[in-house]
């Protein structure tokens, strides 16, 4: 049987992870892809690095961007980040050459998802992003083909593990939010640079691509209203403690009626969740998506967001699908236009 051949762009903890895992699990995900899969071809910023898996069997590519025109590969899987430059030029050349495409990114998703899902269909090519949305968590498939016999009219959750990490644990401390991020950042939970986490848009980059699978609509990332959790107090733990709530950063989507037509409400910023609620008890740095389906009632969806097995996961997952051959839609079918809620008009709602 024809082997699926893999070029891999990125080898961090998830490159190295995806490797691992093809390894030590080959003999079940080549039973449930119906045929081998391969790795043809690797490339990372730093060639000696040890990553603690072995490259040598691999041709190394001193330009990812070759890895679009190598005939040697059919899919590649790109676990670089950055949501434009050399990263999308190389999401276009791949699903432009016909190839099929695995990415964890989330921002290149949030930002040129719709324009990369049009170039795979015209291609004929697969594109998969299980890993861009809550790690190892199969929300995507879930949502888009598990759910998919659902009108769904909101989809909310706890979409970034640095932020419920925090707040959780000023939660159990009592401590300050500054103090709760160094410890995080000490423990590795909180990226040396965090903006990113605590500030909301990681989770409006999910929140996005969330909201499109539910609702089979376009991305619309430019109009999520983004607050992150920089200016919750301790205090404000305490206080919502006392009324019975925990503070969480949720990403809600929903769809509701206006005069100007269905439209869609987006946001991520600290709520407060009533004690009883299944995101409540939630913590440390766990992600979890709650839908609700008109049929199905309500879904919830919980799991590890980060982390090389969880994301490695997601990814050969998605190998698996495009080994199959089965390169349906990447987005679910689109059964409604809506109209963009303007921020403006919602600050004063
Ligand atoms: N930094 C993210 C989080 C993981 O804390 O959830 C990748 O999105």
């Amino acid at each position: 049987r024809k082997p699926l051949r893999l070029a891999i762009a990125g080898l961090g903890t998830v490159g190295a992870g995806v490797i691992r895992l093809l390894e030590e699990n080959r003999a079940l995900v080549e039973a449930r892809a119906g045929r081998p899969i391969t790795i043809a071809a690797v490339s990372a910023r730093d060639r000696t690095k040890d990553r603690g898996v072995d490259l040598s069997g691999f041709a190394w590519c001193d330009d990812m961007a070759e890895m679009a025109k190598r005939d040697d590969v059919d899919v590649v899987v790109e676990l670089v980040g950055g949501s434009d430059g050399p990263t999308l030029a190389l999401a276009r050349d791949t699903l432009a050459a016909g190839k099929g495409l695995v990415t964890a990114n989330k921002a290149m998703i949030a930002h040129h998802g719709m324009e990369l899902a049009g170039t795979a269909e015209t291609n004929g090519a697969g594109l998969r992003f299980e890993a861009a949305v809550a790690g190892g968590i199969p929300v995507v498939k879930g949502l888009r083909e598990g759910a998919s016999a659902n009108a769904i009219d909101r989809v909310y959750g706890i979409l970034n593990g640095t932020c419920n990490y925090i707040l959780t644990a000023m939660e159990s401390s009592g401590a300050d939010f500054g103090e709760t991020l160094a410890d995080a950042q000490r423990l590795g939970f909180a990226e040396a640079d965090p903006a990113f986490d605590i500030d909301g848009v990681d989770a409006a980059h999910k929140l996005a691509i969330l909201a499109a699978l539910s609702f089979g609509a376009q991305i619309d990332f430019e109009s999520v209203e983004i607050d992150g959790i920089r200016r919750v107090r301790a205090a404000d733990i305490a206080q919502a403690d006392a009324l019975g709530y925990v503070v969480r950063l949720i990403g809600v989507a929903d769809v509701e009626q206006s005069t100007a037509g269905p439209r869609m409400l987006q946001r991520v910023r600290p709520c407060l969740v009533a004690k009883d609620h299944p995101l409540a008890p939630i913590d440390g740095p766990t992600n979890a998506v709650v839908a609700e389906g008109n049929f199905s009632g309500r879904l919830l969806f919980q799991g590890a967001g980060a982390g090389d097995g969880p994301t490695a996961s997601a990814v050969v997952a998605d190998l698996i699908d495009l080994a199959r051959g089965d390169a349906g839609a990447a987005f679910s079918v689109p059964t409604q236009q809506l109209v963009a809620m303007p921020k403006a008009d919602s600050g004063a709602r």
